[in-house]
């Protein structure tokens, strides 16, 4: 593919911004019309699915990309709705996972951004809205909160709500149960109720200290993925940094960012996970051994696969460094992107696929736990240096993500340019009917066909990071020099750090004669 350089003029700026902006407003129109209050659009046959228990997931998620984009129209749509949302109700199963993450991270994102000075006119006149929306947080996390009621304190993910009780499960993973404690320490600061935060935490705390010793932790600060709720017990020691481990790993770092106070010991974990990774798991595929990649492990083996979700490991990296100092991080997080970047560069769409495989440079290629590529795939692995496992695209954001970690960091255009090349050609494969869907296989030119669905977080993550790497500066924007104000969850909501800043004390210090930021909504830091 052409490499795209991009001319970064105004008339570029307005370009790049306005063409994600549009393609937002395609994607909501088509929810709107079609599958609101539901869930998630089927674009193709202009349908919807209620696949996140039926709350308007896709209109929650949506709430703080409007924001940030500003636009306002869609902002209302979507404030006039949550009051509506019945929190009681739903005939599904409720994860305690997806539901915090995108439900009470969505809430309590738009919450921290209208109560930001940056709104402080626009919040005026929506004012009731405002308080409203941490209600709704509140009565979603109380009927979630039975969760957590277990010996171990390791929360059943699997809930049945009317009334809510436990559905019974007798293992989490560590993703599903160690992605919860910045929603809810957020929700316990800003409504005074420590309750939320103590829950868990005390869950957390099962994983900063894995059980069995040496079983659960094959390298230090990597663990297992799943545990017993009877007691906290890991039953593995397989994991990586994809599905099912992924965001314990990134939330290590970014509550380390949301109270430095608090949660200096969970940065130590995330250390230990980090250094782990460059020393052990760092490979290089033998065709293409100028690229990086994470290994996974089974126990102390490594297992040369990684995928699409593994890859908000560059920016997770980038912003550990950035956070703690320590350029080495940064560094090798640039690495991880570049290697990232190299899946979407070889296939036929420019869309990287959901899982790939490589042989690794420094094991013996006769190894067992080192298999080449089948026979079908050989050529194109010559080439890419991976090949294809599963060649799905879900309009995720994970490659997208660390672009913008990348370009926020360095303030190197160039990630600009390739998150713009990847956003063109996810518009160019993935637009059909009313709005966008996951496509088959993003190694045929047409992508393979359609399985006519909008996931929510296409809102929330690929269209916020496609705009804000190209956006002008705002206190959500990740800062390169201490200077953050929000914390991405990992559904992609900016939560508002616990002091304000991740340095109020120089804020303060700086009222004075601090230059206001400029802007088009004239937003200005306190
Ligand atoms: C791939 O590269 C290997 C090692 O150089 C070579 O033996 C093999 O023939 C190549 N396969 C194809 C299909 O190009
Ligand atoms: C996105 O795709 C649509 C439909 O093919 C096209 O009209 C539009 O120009 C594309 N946007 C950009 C920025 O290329």
């Amino acid at each position: 593919m052409a490499s795209f350089s991009l001319v970064r003029i105004a008339a570029g700026i307005l370009l790049t911004s306005e063409a994600v902006r549009e393609v937002f407003r395609v994607s909501w129109d088509g929810y709107y019309q079609h599958a609101f209050p539901h869930d998630s659009l089927r674009p193709v046959s202009n349908g919807y699915a209620d696949d996140r228990n039926g709350w308007a997931a896709s209109a929650v998620d949506a709430l703080s990309t409007a924001l940030v984009m500003g636009e306002w129209g869609i902002v209302d749509q979507i404030l006039d709705y949550i009051p509506k949302i019945d929190f009681d109700r739903t005939a599904d199963v409720v994860s305690l996972f997806e539901t915090t993450i995108r439900y009470l991270g969505g809430l309590l994102s738009a919450y921290d951004l209208l109560t930001s000075p940056c709104f402080h006119k626009e919040a005026e006149q929506r004012r009731p809205h405002v308080g409203t929306i941490l209600n709704q947080a509140r009565w979603l996390a109380d009927n979630l909160k039975v969760a957590f009621d277990t010996p171990s304190g390791v929360p059943d993910n699997m809930l049945r709500f009317g009334p809510p009780r436990k559905a019974g499960s007798t293992v989490n993973g560590i993703a599903t149960a160690g992605t919860l404690v910045l929603e809810w320490t957020r929700l316990a600061d800003l409504t005074g109720d420590s309750e939320y935060a103590e829950l868990a935490q005390r869950a957390e705390a099962i994983l900063l200290r894995p059980e069995p010793a040496g079983a659960a932790e094959p390298f230090p600060g990597l663990l297992g993925t799943e545990l017993r709720i009877a007691d906290g017990l890991f039953v593995d020691g397989n994991g990586g940094w994809g599905g099912g481990t992924d965001s314990f790993y990134e939330y290590l770092i970014k509550m380390r960012l949301y109270d430095r106070a608090r949660f200096g010991g969970y940065a130590e974990r995330w250390r230990a996970a980090a250094d782990s990774s460059m020393r052990h798991l760092v490979s290089h595929p033998a065709a293409r051994p100028d690229l990086t990649f994470l290994a996974g492990w089974h126990g102390p083996e490594l297992r040369f696969a990684s995928g699409h979700l593994a890859c908000f490991h560059g920016g997770n990296f980038i912003l550990g460094g950035l956070v703690l100092d320590e350029p080495r991080f940064v560094r090798f997080g640039l690495e991880l992107v570049d290697g990232c970047r190299a899946t979407y560069e070889a296939t036929a769409t420019g869309i990287g696929p959901e899982t790939f495989a490589w042989q690794d440079a420094s094991l013996p290629p006769d190894a067992p736990n080192n298999r080449p590529p089948p026979r079908e795939q050989a050529a194109f692995y010559n080439t890419s240096g991976f090949w294809i496992l599963d060649g799905r695209y879900a309009l995720r954001p994970e490659v997208i993500e660390s672009y913008y970690h990348a370009y926020r960091a360095t303030g190197d255009k160039k990630y600009q340019g390739w998150a713009w090349e990847a956003f063109l050609r996810i518009n160019a494969t993935c637009r059909v009917g009313s709005g966008f869907s996951a496509i088959r296989d993003v190694n045929r030119p047409d992508g393979g066909g359609f399985s006519d669905f909008q996931e929510s977080f296409w809102f929330a993550e690929v269209l916020k990071y496609s705009y804000l790497i190209h956006a002008e500066e705002a206190p959500w924007q990740v800062k390169a020099d201490h200077t953050n104000e929000f914390v991405f969850n990992t559904e992609g909501h900016p939560i508002r750090l616990a002091g304000g800043s991740e340095r109020s004390d120089i804020d303060r210090g700086n009222k004075g004669n601090k230059k206001a930021t400029t802007g088009s909504r004239g937003c200005v830091s306190p």
